[in-house]
């Protein structure tokens, strides 16, 4: 009896011990802060700049990458903002496994080197972006990074590259979060330990949610869909590979949230300029019109701006879009807010986003096949109560007055007209109109 007495009573002791160390291991685990998200602190604006993909697939070498920072330094592109010039797939020596072959620059078409090119966009205030995947093989074929990222983000390093753009291929759809997550936190940790500074970009078609958990692990963007089309209405369903433009805008409708300084949602590269002569984008190309579209509504969402284009052969009207720097300015806005769709009256659309001055950018859409005239109220689509403000046209380079009720405007089919707005403090003689002539006293 004493026995049992005597066991029931330790093995009472030995349940409290337990117990009492359970709850001092919880409280110690509660009591240690959630992993700190990582950052590299780069990318507090969108980056901007070009990329060889959309225009030359893998046919790129030495020449071109040079031929296009000259011809972004003179034709004022970089002047603009576009500093980044980023190899795409097709740089590396070898097609095949990882495990077959090393990383290493093709020869043949890069023969002084990928640290040649850094430099050479350095001396003009220019950055250099490179390409590599998680996988054994990238998208078209050539050794990807998997089990040696350490070794190759020390290597990209080396040669001063300022970018990666690390490409999943769209693979791994269905594999758990924390495997996706291992993928780009290794390669995350393995540029972080780098004394260069170096943007990263997880290509990885918004698979996972990615937009979740990217930010976190110090990825600086991240694809929210496939590959663009060079198109506005790309025939067929959304579960093709290909995402027009309007496909991609309305893919980040409810994800702005997770987009901010250094972190942000990459609706993928541009098309402007493409003319449906891409060399691997299907589509047939957009008028001058949706281009530009195309442009102020990627500005409006911060997503990263990399021309597609071949920018040795930009036509004027192509030119003239990407350098708009009034527009180019929503999307570089320190503030880094994301526009958001305000108001969708079936094929009219409102997006606008408060700037940093208090300003507020207003974009209006018009997905339909005919022309319409528009609205804007401030108090009734920003819930701003704003009695008096004044407008100004950022296509049309013009401050169009002083208003005190909403204002209105044509929009032709696919067009976007990109206004900023400012509040004004008393009221004034309103102004309906905004194709009337410009008040001087409205300035
Ligand atoms: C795709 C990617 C494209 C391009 C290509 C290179 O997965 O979405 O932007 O990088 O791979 O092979």
């Amino acid at each position: 009896m004493v026995d049992q007495l005597q066991r029931r009573r330790s093995t009472g002791l030995v349940w409290l011990f337990a117990a009492v160390l359970v709850a001092f291991a919880t409280a110690i685990s509660a009591a240690q802060p959630a992993p700190a998200a990582k950052s590299n602190g780069l990318a507090q604006t969108p980056p901007v700049g070009w990329s060889s993909w959309n225009q030359f697939g893998d046919d790129i070498n030495e020449q071109l990458v040079i031929e296009s920072i000259d011809a972004m330094v003179s034709n004022g592109m970089r002047d603009a903002g576009y500093v980044y010039v980023n190899l795409d797939d097709g740089w590396q020596r070898y097609k095949g496994k990882r495990s077959d072959h090393p990383l290493e620059f093709d020869p043949k078409k890069f023969p002084r080197g990928i640290s040649y090119l850094a430099d050479y966009a350095h001396q003009r205030g220019m950055k250099l972006g490179i390409y590599s995947g998680p996988g054994q093989t990238t998208c078209a074929g050539y050794t990807g990074s998997e089990g040696h990222e350490a070794e190759d983000a020390k290597m990209f390093a080396s040669w001063g590259v300022d970018h990666l753009k690390y490409d999943s291929c769209c693979s791994h759809r269905d594999a758990p979060k924390d495997e996706l997550q291992k993928i780009f936190r290794t390669m995350s940790n393995s540029l972080m330990a780098q004394k260069r500074g170096i943007v990263l970009h997880a290509c990885h078609c918004g698979w996972g949610d990615i937009w979740e958990w990217a930010a976190a692990l110090g990825v600086n963007h991240w694809r929210i869909g496939q590959d663009i089309s060079d198109d506005f209405n790309y025939p067929g369903n959304r579960e093709q590979y290909y995402f027009d433009v309007l496909d991609q805008l309305d893919r980040g409708v409810g994800l702005e949230k997770y987009s901010g300084p250094g972190h942000w949602n990459d609706y993928d590269m541009l098309i402007v300029g493409l003319n449906g002569k891409s060399g691997q984008l299907v589509g047939t190309g957009a008028s001058n019109i949706e281009y530009r579209t195309h442009f102020s509504l990627w500005s409006m969402v911060n997503s990263p701006l990399l021309v597609g284009a071949d920018v040795r052969k930009l036509d004027a009207y192509s030119l003239e879009t990407l350098t708009n720097k009034e527009v180019l300015a929503l999307n570089q806005d320190p503030a880094g807010n994301v526009a958001q769709k305000v108001r969708d009256d079936g094929d009219l659309e409102v997006f606008a986003k408060e700037l940093e001055d208090g300003s507020h950018a207003v974009l209006l859409l018009n997905r339909g096949a005919a022309t319409a005239t528009m609205t804007f109220s401030p108090r009734a689509d920003l819930q701003v109560p704003m009695d008096r403000y004044t407008v100004r046209d950022l296509w049309r380079h013009r401050s169009l007055g002083t208003y005190d009720i909403p204002f209105t405007a044509e929009v032709q089919s696919h067009e976007a007209r990109v206004f900023r707005i400012r509040q004004l403090s008393t009221s004034v003689n309103g102004r309906s109109s905004l194709d009337g002539p410009e008040p001087e006293s409205a300035q």
